[in-house]
């Protein structure tokens, strides 16, 4: 068949993703997004494999079909299978298995173009060696890189035994200079394999020295920073995709890859602005290292629900402040509920959403929608807070992090993050389980101010109850 049909099939293939990214900026179009990015990545494998079978005929349809058929269902069993609080690790993974794949492509193209004698000469030689280093290196690096960074959002792993070992945020000053001598010590691989491309040993050397260097990237980035170390692995697994594309020749497989790697880059960015960090601080400071849990030993006496419905009993303004601790006690309904209580006596509601709130990209906006909160209620960091001065309540439901003061300090982990200011407001109330520290590790004043009342509980039994009290007003 003529390789313009491939060609349009292609072509199709790549409109599909771009409106797909498209659709997904709105968390109203998010779904149809979703659905044209998957049908296009659908597109793409039918028209490769048809174009593969009509070229030079499909050696082993059943490995295709069996490889298909074992991935549907490993995946399916992940996606039915995984927590809400789970996702952020999940998408840790499949960066990996993205980085992974590119670089398992690389690594069988070499090793198969050996095998056949199929070494070009001159340009084609540098060009076709080249792009197999760079998807082989940050393939390496995305693959063992994401999979620490996985581990450092679970907190840890669990020995045979059952002992659980909490991952290590560890990164002396020297490690910078390992990093950048083993990032040379891959470079200089990739120009041995092209001095001497019949040596395999420069592609094992390449591939050891690549891992390891992603493991080094991301151990020593701490608590708070890993949103931007994730939407890095993110772009990383489209760069070498891309990469790829150019060793396959395939013009889908560099489009796709380009687009993951420029939009994970922009979330990079995004998130970088969220933690007032600069990219380099980030991946060369260690910043948000030394997240040692503290001990706390300070205590405050708790509240209980009457006595937060009777504060809340006709006030004009609340703002509900969501972070993680929602998402694990699964409690976005009840929230809603109780904004919906607040509305119905003449209270103005809005919901003041940090960008790194909950553990990935968007984590409180999918919840709330999932609850039917009016997507217009929800207001970002930047817009909402200079209202806090003038609200009467604000009810932060699993925050820590994203509202504790010491991230206006020079020091430590949270050092710089702009928080939500809500102890602005005339009362803030917590819903929290105790008063220990949040993700990053860090202590947290606002909890003994006289104007904080905290409710001590799980997220969704304390919702309920105070639902009930407003109810019963
Ligand atoms: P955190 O600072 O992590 O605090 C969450 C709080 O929720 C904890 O202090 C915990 O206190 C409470 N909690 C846990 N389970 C609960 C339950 N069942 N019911 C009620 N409360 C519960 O949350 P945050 O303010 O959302 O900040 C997010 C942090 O994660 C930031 O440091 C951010 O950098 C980091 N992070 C974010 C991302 C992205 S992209 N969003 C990715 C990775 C890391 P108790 O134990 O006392 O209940």
């Amino acid at each position: 068949m003529d390789s313009a049909v491939w060609d349009l099939g292609y072509l199709a293939a790549a409109l599909l993703f771009i409106l797909g990214l498209k659709k997904l900026g709105h968390p109203r179009t998010a779904p149809t997004g979703n659905l044209y990015g998957a049908s296009g990545m659908l597109l793409a494998v039918i028209v490769t494999l048809a174009r593969i079978e009509s070229e030079t005929g499909i050696i082993g349809w059943e490995l295709i079909v069996g490889g298909l058929a074992v991935g549907t269902l490993i995946g399916a069993w992940m996606a039915l299978r995984v927590e809400m609080t789970g996702m952020p690790e999940m998408v840790a993974l499949f960066n990996g298995f993205g980085g992974g794949a590119s670089a398992l492509v690389a690594l069988s193209e070499v090793l198969s173009r050996l095998d056949e004698g199929n070494i070009p000469e001159g340009i084609p030689l540098y060009a076709t060696w080249i792009a197999i280093g760079l998807s082989g290196l940050v393939g390496w690096i995305t693959l063992s890189g994401s999979l620490v960074a996985m581990m450092k959002l679970k907190g840890g792993f669990s020995l045979p035994g059952g002992k659980w070992v909490r991952f290590p945020t560890w990164g002396p000053p020297w490690l910078n200079t390992v990093k950048v001598l083993l990032l040379f010590a891959c470079l200089g691989f990739i120009w041995l394999s092209i001095q001497e491309p019949t040596n395999e040993q420069w592609i094992y050397g390449l591939i050891a020295c690549a891992t390891l260097l992603g493991v080094l990237f991301v151990l020593p980035i701490g608590g708070a920073d890993m949103p931007v170390v994730v939407s890095l692995l993110n772009s990383l697994s489209g760069i070498a995709a891309a990469f790829t594309g150019f060793v396959l020749m395939n013009n889908v497989l560099i489009i796709a890859g380009s687009m993951v790697g420029a939009a994970g880059l922009i979330l990079t960015f995004i998130m970088c602005k969220a933690m007032n960090r600069e990219l380099r601080d980030v991946l060369f400071k260690a910043f948000g290292g030394g997240s040692d849990r503290e001990t706390v030993t300070r205590t405050k006496v708790g509240s209980d629900p009457d006595e937060v419905a009777m504060l809340c009993d006709g006030i004009a303004k609340c703002i509900i402040v969501p972070g993680y601790g929602m998402a694990v006690s699964q409690c976005q309904h009840q929230v809603r509920e109780f904004a919906e209580i607040l509305e119905g006596r003449d209270c103005e509601v809005k919901y003041g959403i940090h960008p790194v709130a909950g553990r990935m990209p968007g984590h409180m906006n999918v919840l709330l929608a999932e609850a039917n909160v009016p997507y217009e209620q929800l207001v970002e960091l930047e817009n909402i807070n200079s209202e806090f001065t003038e609200t009467d309540v604000v009810l932060v439901v699993g925050a820590n992090d994203t509202v504790n003061p010491a991230a206006r300090s020079d020091e430590g982990p949270l050092a710089g993050m702009p928080i939500l200011d809500v102890d602005k407001a005339r009362v803030v109330v917590m819903v929290k389980r105790s008063l220990s520290v949040g993700y990053a590790g860090v202590d947290n004043d606002l909890f003994y101010e006289d104007s904080t009342m905290m409710l001590f509980g799980d997220g969704k039994e304390m919702m309920m109850r105070l639902v009930q009290a407003m109810q019963e007003l």
